[in-house]
C-alpha cells in the first residue's frame, strides 16, 4: 500500500509497503536510523520513542508497535531529526549532557524524545512523562533534574511551528483492497462489509504485538486510528459520546471536568506513548478480563454503539462481554462509539496493580453508588480482573439498594461478593486477594464518600 509521511522534515513517499512493517522496523533497517532502539518490541520501555506531530499537535509513540499505514499523513521526528541543521543540540539533549542524564545510553534516545514532545507541548509533569521509558543504569534523579533545566528553554525552530503534513487524503481502498487507511465510518462500514473477518486496527497497542510477538500475519486490515468520525468528543447535556477511535489520552481530557476519578485513573492506563495510540474502541472490542476503561464506563451506565453496514445498534456495554474472548459483534459489525448519560459525579475508581505506573491492573474496581437522606437510590459496581469479562457486581448492587449507606450494610453485604464473583488465580494475583482487596474496596469508597478522616488515598494523584 502506499504511505505518506514527513521523517526529520523530509516527505517521505512509500509505495508497496507492508502493512504490517513497524516504524521502528523501517527506520532502521530501511533507512539505517538506529538512534531509535529495539528493547523489548512490545511497547513497555519506551527505547523506541519517537515524536508524533499531527493536527493533534505533538505526541510521543512507541515505534516498536506502530506500523507504517498509521503514520500516514504525520510527521515523524526522530533523535536524529532533533538537534538543528548546524548541529546545536537540543534544549533537552544539551540538558542531558550537563547533568550527567546517561550511562550505558541505550535509554537515551527514548527518554529523549519523550521529553521532547512534551517540552514542545510544554508539559512539565516530568515523572508522568517518563513512566513508560525504562533506564537500568543511569537513575531517574539526573533524568529529571535533566528535563527541569530544559523546561524553561524556547522550542527551537523547527519544531516551533506546526509541520506542513503530506495531503493526508482518504486511502478508502473499497474495492477489494485488502490494507486501507480509513478516514470515515462509512467508508469503514462498507470495508467491514466487504472484508467481514478483516481486522481493524485502532492504536495497534494489543495488535502490534500480535506481530511483533506472535508473528502474525494480520490480513485484510484497515487503520482506524485517524478516521476523522470516529475521533469525535461530544458533550452535550445528555450524553458524553466517544467515538470508537477516540484515544485513551483523549478520554482521560474528556472525563477529567465530570468524573475527576476516572480521568486519574486513565492517567495509570499503559504509559504516555501507550495512551497516545490505544483508543477506547480498541479496549472494549478486545474484550479483555483487565481493560481498564470498560468498568468505569459500566459503572457510569455506558451504551456501546455498534455498526454493521447502514444497521446500527445500541447496547449496554455490559452485554457486549459474553464470555472470556467471546463478545456479542458479528463478521461485519464495528464498534463506532461508546456514551454515557450525564450524571452527578459520585464515580470512584480503583487500579490495583504490582506497579503504580505502567502496569496493568491485578484488580481494577469502579463505584458509583447514589445516596439519598441516608439510603442507597442507586449502585453500579463494576470490576476488572475478577472474572473472564469485565463484569457487574450485581448480588453486592442488590444488597446495597434500599438500604441506609453505613458500615453495617457494606458488611451484611460480605456474602454477596462471592455470588458475583469467583476469581482466578494467576501471577498477578490469587484468587482469595482480589475477592478480598475487591471487598476492601467497597469500604475505601464509603470512608472516602463520608469524609472519613483516615487518608484512604495513599497518593495525591
Ligand atoms: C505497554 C502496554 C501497556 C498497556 N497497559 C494497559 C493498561 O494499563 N490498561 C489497559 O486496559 N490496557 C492496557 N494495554 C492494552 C491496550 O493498550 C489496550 O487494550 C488498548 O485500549 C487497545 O486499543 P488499541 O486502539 O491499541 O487497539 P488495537 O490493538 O488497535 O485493537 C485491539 C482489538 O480491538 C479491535 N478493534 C479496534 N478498534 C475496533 C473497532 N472500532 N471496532 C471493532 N473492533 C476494533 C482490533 O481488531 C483488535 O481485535 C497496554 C498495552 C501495552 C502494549
Ligand atoms: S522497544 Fe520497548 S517500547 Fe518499543
Ligand atoms: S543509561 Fe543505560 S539504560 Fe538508561
Amino acid at each position: 500500500m502506499k504511505v505518506s509521511f514527513l521523517l526529520n522534515g523530509e516527505r517521505v513517499d512509500l509505495d508497496g509497503v507492508s502493512p504490517q512493517t513497524t516504524l521502528l522496523d523501517w527506520l532502521r533497517t530501511e533507512r539505517g536510523l538506529t538512534g531509535t532502539k529495539e528493547g523489548c518490541n512490545e511497547g513497555d520501555c519506551g527505547a523506541c520513542t519517537v515524536m508524533l506531530r499531527d493536527e493533534r499537535g505533538p505526541m510521543a509513540l512507541n515505534a516498536c508497535i506502530l506500523f507504517l499505514p498509521q503514520v500516514h499523513g504525520r510527521s515523524v521526528t526522530t533523535v536524529e531529526g532533533l538537534a538543528a541543521p548546524d548541529g546545536t543540540l537540543h534544549p533537552v539533549q544539551r540538558a542531558m549532557v550537563d547533568h550527567h542524564g546517561s550511562q550505558c545510553g541505550f535509554c537515551t534516545p527514548g527518554i529523549v524524545m519523550s521529553l521532547a514532545a512534551a517540552h514542545v507541548a510544554g508539559d512539565t509533569d516530568h515523572d508522568t512523562v517518563l513512566a513508560g521509558n525504562l533506564c537500568r543504569c543511569t537513575g531517574y534523579a539526573p533524568i529529571v533534574r535533566a528535563a527541569e533545566a530544559a523546561a524553561g528553554a524556547p522550542v527551537p525552530g523547527a519544531l516551533a511551528a506546526a509541520p506542513e503534513l503530506p495531503e493526508a487524503q482518504a486511502q478508502d481502498d473499497l474495492s477489494g483492497g485488502a490494507a486501507a487507511v480509513i478516514r470515515s465510518a462509512d467508508a469503514l462500514a462498507e470495508w467491514c462489509l466487504a472484508h467481514p473477518e478483516g481486522r481493524i486496527v485502532g492504536g495497534a497497542t494489543d495488535v502490534g504485538l500480535w506481530v511483533t510477538k506472535r508473528l502474525d500475519d494480520l490480513g485484510a486490515v484497515a487503520f482506524v486510528g485517524r478516521c476523522d468520525d470516529l475521533r469525535e468528543v461530544q458533550v452535550s447535556e445528555t450524553e458524553i459520546r466517544l467515538g470508537a477511535a477516540v484515544t485513551i489520552t483523549e478520554m482521560a481530557r474528556a472525563f477529567a471536568p465530570h468524573h475527576p476519578d476516572l480521568g486519574r485513573m486513565l492517567n495509570r492506563f499503559g504509559s504516555v506513548q501507550v495512551r497516545n495510540a490505544a483508543t477506547i474502541g480498541g479496549n472494549i472490542a478486545n474484550g479483555s478480563p483487565i481493560g481498564d476503561a470498560p468498568p468505569a464506563l459500566m459503572a457510569l451506565g455506558a451504551v456501546l454503539h455498534l455498526r454493521k453496514g447502514a444497521a446500527r445498534r445500541a447496547l449496554p456495554l455490559e452485554e457486549f462481554f459474553l464470555d472470556y474472548g467471546r463478545q456479542d459483534r458479528q463478521p461485519g459489525e464495528f464498534v463506532e462509539a461508546v456514551s454515557v448519560p450525564r450524571q452527578a459525579d459520585r464515580l470512584a475508581c480503583y487500579k490495583l496493580s504490582k506497579r503504580f505506573d505502567q502496569d496493568i491492573s491485578a484488580v481494577c474496581g469502579c463505584f458509583n453508588v447514589q445516596v439519598s437522606d441516608g439510603l442507597v437510590t442507586g449502585a453500579r459496581i463494576a470490576f476488572g480482573g475478577m472474572a473472564g469479562v469485565p463484569k457487574r457486581a450485581r448480588a453486592v448492587e442488590d444488597a446495597l439498594r434500599g438500604q441506609p449507606w453505613t458500615e453495617d450494610t457494606i458488611a451484611a453485604a460480605w456474602d454477596a461478593w462471592e455470588a458475583d464473583f469467583q476469581p482466578m488465580s494467576d501471577m498477578r494475583a490469587s484468587a482469595g486477594y482480589r475477592l478480598e482487596t475487591a471487598r476492601n474496596m467497597l469500604i475505601r469508597y464509603f470512608l472516602e464518600d463520608i469524609g472519613a478522616a483516615t487518608r484512604v488515598r495513599e497518593v495525591s494523584a
